[in-house]
């Protein structure tokens, strides 16, 4: 199946900016929507599929701030999450990160910081992936596989490493990426119809890279979550690539039962 290898796009975006910092800026900046006891999220891949309806969702909360992070940083792509609906005291604000640019996730972490004021986040949710390649393993692009590995499994990475000291501020932190049953070796035998190699090659990598993280940080709740079959451009894709119309799960269902997980889990 073609395959078009994955260009990072220009990394000259800058992320929003409240005020202006110079030599009388008074720390922490002040913020007038960092309000006491809000929830912090980080949202990578923001801007559709299951990060937006994540973001969406989450927003409704009171006392909910969300800096969803987007790889294409627009006029129209921020006010796509600018304006969505609030919760009391609640708010969005995007951010620049691209997975293949690890230095996105250390410029996040300055901008929430320096630029929002905020000393801490509660939970980081690694969402942003791709799954652009069909085929078997012996027809795989090895190419392929790489920018799978990049977007998949080394963003994730950048981003627990460059969020790990204000994860470690909040009281409950949580770090959560997205995998998917197709990375499982064991399902392995009942899946052979999935020819899904390089994704799920760096899904699998990236559920060892996050059980890695849950022994070595015990500070930080650390789990990967499987969001079901859902019908996002890449699940629907991926369901017409083995002959069905769609995928079977809705965006809906999806995102409660993921936000009930995030809710009740704990180290
Ligand atoms: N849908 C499913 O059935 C399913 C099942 C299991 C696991 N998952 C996982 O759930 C997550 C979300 O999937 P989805 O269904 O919502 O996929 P989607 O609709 O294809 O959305 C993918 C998101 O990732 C972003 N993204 C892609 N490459 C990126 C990069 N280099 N840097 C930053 N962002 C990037 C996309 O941004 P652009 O718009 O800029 O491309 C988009 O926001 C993925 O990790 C996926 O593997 C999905």
């Amino acid at each position: 199946m073609a395959f078009t290898p994955y260009s990072a796009p220009s990394t000259s975006d800058t992320s929003p900016v409240i005020g202006e910092i110079n030599d009388d800026t008074q720390w922490p900046i002040y913020n007038p929507r960092r309000k006491p006891g809000q929830t912090v999220y980080v949202i990578t891949g923001a801007n559709r599929g299951l990060g937006l309806a994540l973001t969406t969702t989450l927003a409704l909360r009171p006392s909910t701030v969300i800096f969803a992070c987007i790889r294409t940083f627009t006029a129209d792509t921020t006010e796509v999450l600018t304006s969505l609906p609030v919760g009391h005291d609640s708010y969005v604000a995007p951010i620049l990160i691209d997975a293949t640019v690890p230095l996105h996730a250390k410029l996040a972490v300055e901008t929430i910081t320096h630029r929002h004021g905020y000393d801490h986040v509660d939970v980081v949710i690694a969402n942003s992936g791709i799954s652009d390649y069909y085929g078997t393993a012996a027809e795989t692009p090895l190419e392929a596989l790489r920018t799978h590995l990049e977007v998949n499994t080394i963003g994730p990475l950048a981003l627990f490493q460059a969020f790990l000291p204000l994860l470690k501020k909040s009281s409950n932190p949580k770090f959560v990426a997205m995998s998917t049953g197709v990375a499982s070796m064991t399902e392995m035998e009942a899946m052979q119809v999935m020819p899904m190699t390089a994704y799920g090659a760096s899904k699998a990598a990236l559920n060892y890279i996050v059980r890695k993280l849950h022994f070595e940080n015990p500070e930080v709740c650390c789990w990967v979550l499987i969001p079901g079959w859902v019908r996002t451009e890449m699940g629907n894709h991926g369901a017409e690539v083995v002959g069905m119309e769609r995928a079977p799960m809705s965006l809906e269902q999806s995102v409660e039962a993921m936000l009930e997980k995030v809710r009740c889990s704990n180290q």
